[in-house]
């Protein structure tokens, strides 16, 4: 049965050029390569340079996945950017992204589901395209999290980084099979009861400032591989595929050992995992989209396999989206 479906034409990252390594932060807090690499396999991450801005990170992820796909703005009529570190309040960073891009067309919105922001905005962008309503849409992860950061708090400055990564999405006539590709399916969750154990301590609607991040690192941990695997299972039950049919996992890179822990819980092989936590860091809405770029640099994620994403973050959120590439 004919149904449209939403398929991947090109994605891009931005990286900013400074890297931190963990020997780096040994000079700003008490802490060291070895407890870092121990607890969370991160060696570095990237930081925004003062005049980086959020949506100038995400237009050079854009401009990067426009050139992978072949296409340019003016072939996009959606612009949909995740991410919680906006460029201000408002107006919405995608809006500056379009104004940036030249496009004076089509609708452009930020989402906002922290680390899950990529696979929330895949899914909706997902909504728009097989409804007929919109063509190719931009979906972009970004973020300056190092922005939010308390660097005297060694308890989390150690563990995020900046950085945008972009894919575009196109609507395509499937048979409605799962060999069809695009987004096969998407599966999102929340439940804002967890808010105190991942939560930034400010904002416009309450403080009036931006505020730090604040997190019970334990507690997160202790959610979030039983998170991921619930929604990861759910997109296996919706589809019949199985550990084994994954080509490729790609999991929000907080932690190595939740993504190790999750990925053995679920029977996918190691080498089906995608990692780049180790010279990232956690980057949030953007972590997912700059490993995939990553992979599919390198050659690894080509047409027709099968890829699982999957996040988990603040909120808490946590979703997951397989996708035929
Ligand atoms: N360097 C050295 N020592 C540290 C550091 C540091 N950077 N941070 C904490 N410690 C100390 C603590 O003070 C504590 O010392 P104490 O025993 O003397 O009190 C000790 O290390 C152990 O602290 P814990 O918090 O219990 O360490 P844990 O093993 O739980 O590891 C970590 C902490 C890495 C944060 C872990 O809990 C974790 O990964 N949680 C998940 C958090 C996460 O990934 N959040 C990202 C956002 S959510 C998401 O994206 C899924």
């Amino acid at each position: 049965m004919f149904r449209l479906r939403s398929v991947v034409r090109g994605c891009g990252a931005y990286l900013p050029e400074r890297v931190m390594t963990n020997s780096d932060l040994s000079q700003l807090v008490e802490t060291s390569d070895e407890w870092i690499v121990q607890r969370t396999g991160i060696r570095a991450r990237h930081i925004a340079a003062e005049d980086e801005t959020t949506s100038l990170l995400a237009e050079k992820a854009a401009r990067a996945a426009l050139v992978d796909a072949g296409l340019t703005a003016d072939d996009i009529d959606l612009v949909v950017c995740a991410t919680s570190t906006p460029d201000y309040t408002f107006p919405a960073t995608a809006t500056q992204v379009q104004a940036a891009l030249g496009m004076t067309h089509g609708a452009a919105f930020d989402l906002q589901a922290v680390c899950s922001g990529f696979v929330f905005a895949l899914a909706t962008a997902d909504k728009f395209l097989t409804s007929g309503s919109h063509r190719r849409a931009l979906v972009i992860g970004a973020e300056t999290f190092s922005r939010l950061l308390d660097w005297n708090d060694r308890t989390t400055c150690v563990l995020f980084g900046d950085g945008a990564g972009a894919v575009v999405l196109e609507a395509e006539e499937g048979k409605g099979t799962l060999e069809d590709r695009g987004v096969l399916t998407t599966h999102l969750r929340s439940d804002g009861r967890h808010r105190s154990k991942l939560f930034v301590d400010g904002g416009p609607g309450s403080t009036r400032t931006v505020g730090h991040l604040r997190m019970e690192g334990r507690e997160v941990f202790r959610h979030a591989v039983g998170m991921i695997t619930d929604v990861v299972e759910d997109a296996f039950r919706t589809t019949g595929v199985t550990a084994d049919d994954i080509t490729w996992f790609v999991p929000h890179q907080a932690n190595k050992r939740i993504i190790d822990a999750s990925a053995q819980k679920l029977g996918i092989a190691p080498d089906k995992v995608v990692i780049t936590v180790d010279r990232h860091g956690n980057t949030s809405a953007a972590s997912i989209p700059l490993a995939l770029a990553a992979a599919r640099a390198d050659g690894r994620i080509r047409q027709g396999d099968l890829v699982m994403l999957e996040a988990m973050g603040g909120g808490f959120t946590w979703a997951s989206a397989l996708i035929r590439w």
